[in-house]
């Protein structure tokens, strides 16, 4: 047994709290009966809305996937440019991208039918982890690290307080013989603003050469080779979805 709302929102009728509306307006019947806030059904009631019988909620289906570069994550690009999609084209349902990632990123992105999930997860309340490996131009002081980490001045605001840690440290020679430092930062953030990472690391002087991401809400990319995909476990899916509900 379920509650109805969650059902309703699950079959993709509307979200929980629009669902809650129409129950509370008596527009939805469970086996010809109008239904009161908090009923509850099963799968094999049959549920309608305005005396339209809903369909069966489809299977859900969780996969993280990791990106490479070159990539878009949106579902169609009428530039002819490679979706993540494409790389998940044995999938035959219609699946979507939590989130995303920009095209040159690469790194841990999960891709769900469940729309439920995705606005859970993305919702700015839930902070929901995510950890980045930047790999960028120069190497940042102790002072630039304590600014990433307390909180950078963008056009769009002030970003939250992160971790941040200098991981990695080098110096490469370039085409012309010049001699180039190069560092990897790893930060981990709870917002999701559009190329945060990399306008973070250009507002503090160092532009970023690479980026990967590295985890996302306690996920990680252990045995996912670039440009593969696996199925979310239901112990995964599981943990996730207590992050919102
Ligand atoms: N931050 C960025 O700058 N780019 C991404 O793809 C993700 C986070």
């Amino acid at each position: 047994m379920e509650r109805l709302q969650k059902i309703l929102s699950k079959a993709g009728v509307a979200s929980r709290r629009e669902a809650e509306k129409l129950i509370i307006a008596g527009r939805v019947t469970v086996n010809g009966t109008v239904a009161k806030l908090g009923d509850q059904a099963e799968e094999s009631d049959t549920i309608a809305v305005d005396g339209t019988v809903i369909g069966k909620a489809e299977e859900k289906l969780y996969f993280l996937l990791n990106k490479p570069r070159g990539y878009l994550c949106t579902v169609k690009d009428d530039r002819g440019r490679k979706t993540v999609l494409e790389l998940l084209s044995d999938i035959k349902e219609y699946i979507y991208p939590v989130g995303r990632l920009d095209y040159n990123t690469t790194g841990l992105l999960l891709l769900t039918n469940d729309g439920e999930f995705m606005n859970g997860l993305l919702h700015p309340s839930r902070e929901v982890h995510k950890t980045y490996a930047a790999k960028v131009k120069g190497i940042p002081d102790n002072g630039k690290l304590k600014t990433l980490r307390q909180g950078v001045m963008l056009e769009d605001g002030i970003t939250a307080p992160a971790e941040v840690r200098l991981i990695e440290r080098g110096t490469k020679e370039t085409e012309d013989g010049r001699l180039l430092d190069w560092s990897t930062v790893q930060l981990t953030i709870h917002e999701g603003r559009n190329r945060q990472v990399r306008r973070m690391m250009s507002a503090v002087g160092h532009d970023v050469l690479a980026l990967k991401r590295t985890a996302f809400a306690g996920l990680n990319l252990q045995g996912v080779g670039v440009g593969k995909y696996r199925e979310l476990t239901k112990e995964e899916v599981t943990r996730l979805r207590s992050l919102y509900e």
